[in-house]
């Protein structure tokens, strides 16, 4: 297949997640136009899609879904989601989209999370704000699956209570074997969080209270994080000071990409072409070129 050639999709539902002062949150289902790109479309947890949008322009955007295809709530072959922050030129195009416009989209592309090395193993997954779309299908492919995996725990950092995304879902993960523990930065006027306040690195932290959690075991722990960078930089501090193994966490690194596919070297950084070798890369190889700004 061309990589530069977008497929046409079509939106065939919207639902608006949030709606913040500073930003609308909504996700799209998209369906791929009939055809062999459909048909053999698949993704990774991790991966990402360039949208394209007439006009506007093309940017990446993760997926946060579907479902694994044996989940009752999985879509047709070649649809998929994806959760949009609407922040400037290309995202506030794609929000004004309705039901039954379309759009293009290259991908999948970029390096997943490393699913196979999480079987075993106890799993943090660490988000902060819209971080959680890329972890979503991480959880998704965890409870398709749920008895290859050890404890598995979602320490998610959110702005405000009125900010935490797929809140919805969050109780179903819960019952389903998924643990999961929230902050918020802060709360407004109407106090109705009971929750911990402070940083995702404080949900971290604790976990050095052998009492509060006897089951956490730092040697057979993996960390998926995602957020902002300054927030992935001190949670990987964090897990380092608990006596996990920087070869064990994983950071989902998305800094500005034109090409997606390795050609345009926008994306560079340090040794690494973010679009391929990334966006999830191993810390501890990551870790040198994390004072290093957008070129
Ligand atoms: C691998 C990868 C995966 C991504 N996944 C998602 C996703 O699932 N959902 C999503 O909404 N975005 C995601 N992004 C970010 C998305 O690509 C940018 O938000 C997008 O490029 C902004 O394009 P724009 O034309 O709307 O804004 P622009 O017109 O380019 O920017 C307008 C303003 O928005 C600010 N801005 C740009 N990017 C961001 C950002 N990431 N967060 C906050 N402010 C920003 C700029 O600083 C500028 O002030 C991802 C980026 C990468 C590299
Ligand atoms: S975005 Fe072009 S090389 Fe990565």
């Amino acid at each position: 297949m061309n990589p530069w050639q977008p497929h046409r999709a079509s939106i065939v539902n919207i639902h608006r997640e949030l709606d913040l002062p500073s930003a609308s949150v909504f996700t799209v289902e998209l369906k791929l136009d009939p055809g062999p790109f459909a048909d053999s479309y698949n993704f990774a947890p991790g991966q990402f899609n360039m949208l394209h949008v007439p006009g506007s322009g093309e940017i990446a955007i993760s997926h946060c879904g579907p479902p694994p295809k044996d989940c009752s709530n999985a879509l047709e072959q070649g649809s998929f989601l994806h959760t949009i922050r609407a922040v400037g030129r290309v995202t506030r195009a794609l929000e004004k989209l309705q039901i039954g416009d379309s759009l293009g989209v290259r991908g999948p592309y970029g390096s997943p999370w490393p699913m196979n090395q999480l079987e075993n193993q106890d799993v943090l997954l660490v988000s902060g704000g819209l971080g959680m779309a890329p972890l979503r299908p991480v959880i998704y492919s965890i409870l398709s699956n749920r008895s290859r995996y050890g404890h598995v725990s979602l320490l998610y950092g959110s702005r405000t209570p009125e900010s935490i995304l797929y809140a919805n879902e969050l109780e179903a993960w819960a019952t389903s074997g998924i643990g999961i523990e929230t902050t918020v930065d802060r709360v407004g006027n109407e106090l109705r969080w009971s929750g911990p306040i402070g940083p995702a690195t404080l949900l971290l932290d604790r976990r050095s209270s052998k009492s509060a959690y006897p089951n956490f075991r730092p040697e057979r722990t993996q960390v998926l994080i995602c957020g902002p960078e300054v927030m992935m930089h001190f949670c990987a501090l964090s897990a380092l000071k608990l006596g996990i193994r920087a070869s064990s966490i994983w950071i989902s690194m998305e800094r500005n990409m034109q090409c997606g596919v390795g050609y345009c070297g926008h994306c560079q950084w340090g040794p690494f072409f973010l679009c391929k070798d990334g966006p999830v890369l191993r810390y501890d190889l990551a870790e040198p070129y994390l004072n290093i700004k957008d070129l």
